[in-house]
């Protein structure tokens, strides 16, 4: 199989203070930090992390930033996240529909790792062409909850999303992100998704490594 990658969401962290939170998920064991990017209050009604506070916690921690673009105008951002220390940059197809091949070639040209998102109601095969293209996306973040938001619940009907990704791409990085937790990740698992995005679970927890090895364990078994 493929192996797993467990993101916790920087989202549900104490924001003042974002360093010394994301060394305490990477110490219990954590492989990627989930940054949630929402700057425009136009694709998301919330507001989070840019890229100076990226560029802050870069100086703290060498760890992979998974960049969760919740935003109308991806492009816009790809140098300042670059140049803040992104690692990932995921954007989100309903709003590149006819940028997505110039996304993914500035994103690569960056050095960072191009990924696709899509929104509960966007049918899957909107992703297809970007993972078929020559210069594919990496990863697909397939949301499990309408994006903007922390602690929602999990929606178990988009693992029929996750399944035929799966299908059709056996070494596909795929995401899932929203409501996951000891609870769900059974299905998420089964279904195929090998990156895991986990928020309240993680940061609500009296262990987090804890609830990082369930995630893990499933994925892997
Ligand atoms: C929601 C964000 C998620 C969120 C997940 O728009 O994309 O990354 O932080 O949080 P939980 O795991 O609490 O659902
Ligand atoms: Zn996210």
């Amino acid at each position: 199989g493929v192996k797993a990658k467990i993101a916790p969401s920087m989202l549900s962290s104490d924001f003042a203070n974002l360093a010394s939170e994301a060394e305490r998920m990477l110490s219990s064991g954590a492989d990627w930090l989930h940054m949630d990017i929402m700057v425009d209050l136009h694709f998301v009604p919330n507001l989070t992390i840019g890229a100076p506070v990226i560029e802050s916690l870069r100086k703290h921690t060498k760890g992979y930033l998974d960049c969760h673009l919740m935003v109308t105008n991806p492009i816009d951002y790809i140098d300042p996240l670059s140049k803040a220390g992104a690692s990932g940059f995921t954007f989100h197809v309903e709003v590149a529909k006819d940028n997505w091949q110039e996304l993914i070639q500035k994103i690569k040209s960056k050095g960072m790792h191009p990924g696709v998102a899509l929104k509960p109601n966007t049918p899957v095969e909107e992703v297809y062409p970007l993972v078929e293209h020559e210069d594919p996306v990496e990863l697909v973040l397939v949301m499990t909850v309408e994006p903007g938001f922390g602690g929602q619940k999990f929606m178990p009907e988009m693992m029929e999303k996750v399944r035929s990704l799966r299908n059709k791409y056996p070494t596909l990085d795929i995401e899932v992100d929203g409501g996951l937790g000891p609870a769900t990740i059974d299905v998420a698992a089964s279904a195929g998704a090998n990156c895991i995005v986990a928020g309240s679970s993680v940061f609500g927890a009296a262990v987090p490594a804890q609830v990082i090895s369930t995630l893990r364990n499933s994925v892997e078994a």
